[in-house]
């Protein structure tokens, strides 16, 4: 995975972000819609929201996956949720992965967010498997929650729970059992 590289995405990734969109195994996992035009995403890019953050995947400088964090405000500041897509050609290569864990990380160790969660199909089981390997759980089912090409799908409601960052300088005991190297679910 040495050839990939993750960024902040760009305006000038708003063409290639929308052939990603585009594609059917992307829209069957996603909520995109057949034949979304560029605008929809170039407005997307153009928002600047400070609670938004939105990386893409290039491997040999082809962009290969998006993903984006999106923090919640007021009383929910302490949560966001996660979306996540990868081309229909490079699935099965880390991408997903490495964009993931690169979102968690900005979650985690940047924003020190203690809830996220994200919807998912109920037979999507390749993300399902991906986000349960990074600590994410089931906790409801929304049914009929999403029209995909005519039928009518159920999504898992998935979240995964952190402690509050580590206080630099306080006993461990003020700040519960666990030290920060035990909060990491394994990658
Ligand atoms: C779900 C998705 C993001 C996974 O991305 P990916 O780059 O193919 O996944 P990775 O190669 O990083 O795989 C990481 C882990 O996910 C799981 N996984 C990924 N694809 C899988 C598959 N087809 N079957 C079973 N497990 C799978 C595995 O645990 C895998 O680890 P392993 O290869 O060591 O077994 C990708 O399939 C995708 O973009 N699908 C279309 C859009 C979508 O569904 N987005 C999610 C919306 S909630």
């Amino acid at each position: 995975m040495n050839d990939l590289m993750i960024r902040a995405a760009r305006l000038e990734d708003a063409d290639d972000l929308n052939e990603l969109a585009n594609l059917p195994a992307f829209r069957h996992g996603t909520l995109r819609m057949p034949y979304q035009g560029v605008e929809w995403v170039k407005r997307r890019l153009e928002a600047f929201d400070p609670n938004r953050h939105f990386l893409v995947a290039l491997k040999d400088n082809v962009l290969v996956g998006q993903g984006g964090l999106f923090r919640r405000q007021g009383r929910e500041s302490h949560s966001g949720f996660v979306i996540l897509g990868v081309h229909d050609d490079y699935h099965r290569q880390g991408i997903g992965n490495a964009l993931l864990k690169a979102l968690l990380d900005i979650a985690d160790n940047w924003l020190g967010l203690i809830r996220l969660d994200l919807t998912v199909n109920v037979d999507n089981d390749a993300a399902i498997k991906l986000y349960k390997r990074h600590g994410f759980e089931e906790e409801g089912r929304q049914r009929a929650a999403t029209l995909r090409d005519g039928e009518l799908v159920d999504a898992f409601m998935m979240a995964r729970l952190r402690q509050p960052p580590f206080v630099v300088g306080l006993n461990s005991e003020s700040q519960g059992k666990s030290a920060p190297g035990d909060r990491r679910p394994a990658a």
